[in-house]
């Protein structure tokens, strides 16, 4: 069984300034196994961050079914919400003053959380130190966020992340604000906490190399899955050639097969041997009309 499986999951926000609605996610369909590290890609308004906010018992969903481990997320109540984000859930944001108080340093970031949520000293001094240890940063324990680097500050985030001891990781575009370089080294530091920890890992970035360091990658457009893909071997996005059929046989095609296509226009399914040809239905007329005036122009041989 999936650690967290999604169904059919619609989020609309209702814009109460301008009572509009906004559909935000139209259906999404998505198995993650234990101990995975995915990446989520997508354009901007996507619903990427949305996504990441139900997960996280952030945010309700409209409609839909969500379970992660065996906590269905779609039943949960305003209070057990809020219990399932405190206790079950690391979260590691873009903007560093998310993930840390300025006022202190790294150690009581860590340790505090811990305190909030009654875990013992020993056990609380212990685990601070050795997750920041785990995050190269034992010498800098009693620094303040302000005189780290932004790669340092992101892995004090990240092990502050950790320290309540969360079944699910969620990381939303955590290496946005660092060099390529100084993000590869936060990623490394993420893939092997995600590996000695076992811990379930969604990070959402707009960065293919960063995705590609991931075990797999799902591709959201317009509030949809349009495409999956391990990462092993794949060099560009449009190598992502699998797309997503739904349990409704809803496709999300890729942007660039969009763009070639007539909108709009109907399409007509045809099954020719083991493929399933989607033809636009313009084009089909043109190549008859076509073959019609070859046809034409071909002279009939003369019966005997
Ligand atoms: N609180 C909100 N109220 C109303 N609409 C919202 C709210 N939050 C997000 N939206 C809308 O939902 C859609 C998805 O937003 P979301 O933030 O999930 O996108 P994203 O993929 O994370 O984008 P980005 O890459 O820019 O961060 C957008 O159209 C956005 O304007
Ligand atoms: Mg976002």
């Amino acid at each position: 069984m999936s650690f967290i499986e999604i169904r059919d999951l619609i989020k609309i926000y209702q814009s109460q300034e301008y009572s509009i609605r906004v559909p935000a996610l139209r259906g999404i369909e998505l198995e993650i196994k234990e101990g995975e590290f995915i990446s989520i890609i997508g354009p901007s308004g996507s619903g990427k961050t949305t996504l990441l906010h139900i997960l996280a018992g952030m945010a309700e969903p409209s409609a839909g079914y969500v379970r992660v481990g065996d906590i269905r997320l779609d039943q949960l109540s305003e209070k057990d919400r809020s219990n399932y984000r405190r206790h079950k859930v690391g979260t590691l944001w873009q903007i560093p003053n998310r993930n840390l108080i300025w006022e202190i340093n790294i150690f009581e970031n860590v340790e505090i959380p811990m305190r909030l949520l009654g875990i013992a000293r020993e056990e609380r001094i212990k685990r601070a130190k050795e997750l920041l240890a785990e995050v190269g940063l034992e010498r800098r324990m009693n620094h303040k966020p302000q005189q780290l680097s932004g790669g340092e500050v992101q892995r004090a985030g990240l092990a502050c992340a950790l320290a309540h001891q969360p079944y699910l990781l969620l990381a939303d575009e955590p290496t946005g604000e660092l060099d390529s370089k100084t993000a590869g080294d936060l990623l490394k530091y993420f893939k092997r906490l995600n590996e000695t920890h076992g811990i379930t890992a969604v990070m959402v970035t707009h960065d293919f190399d960063v995705a590609k360091a991931t075990d797999r990658l799902i591709q959201i457009v317009d509030g949809r899955i349009s495409g999956y893909s391990p990462t092993a071997n794949l060099k560009t996005i449009r190598d992502m050639h699998q797309v997503y059929l739904d349990t409704y046989g809803t496709i999300q095609l890729p942007r660039y097969i969009v763009e070639k296509m007539q909108t709009q226009k109907e399409v007509t399914i045809e099954e020719e041997d083991d493929k399933i040809l989607l033809i636009q239905n313009e084009l089909k007329k043109a190549n008859r009309s076509e073959k019609t005036k070859k046809k034409k122009a071909t002279p009939k041989k003369k019966k005997k």
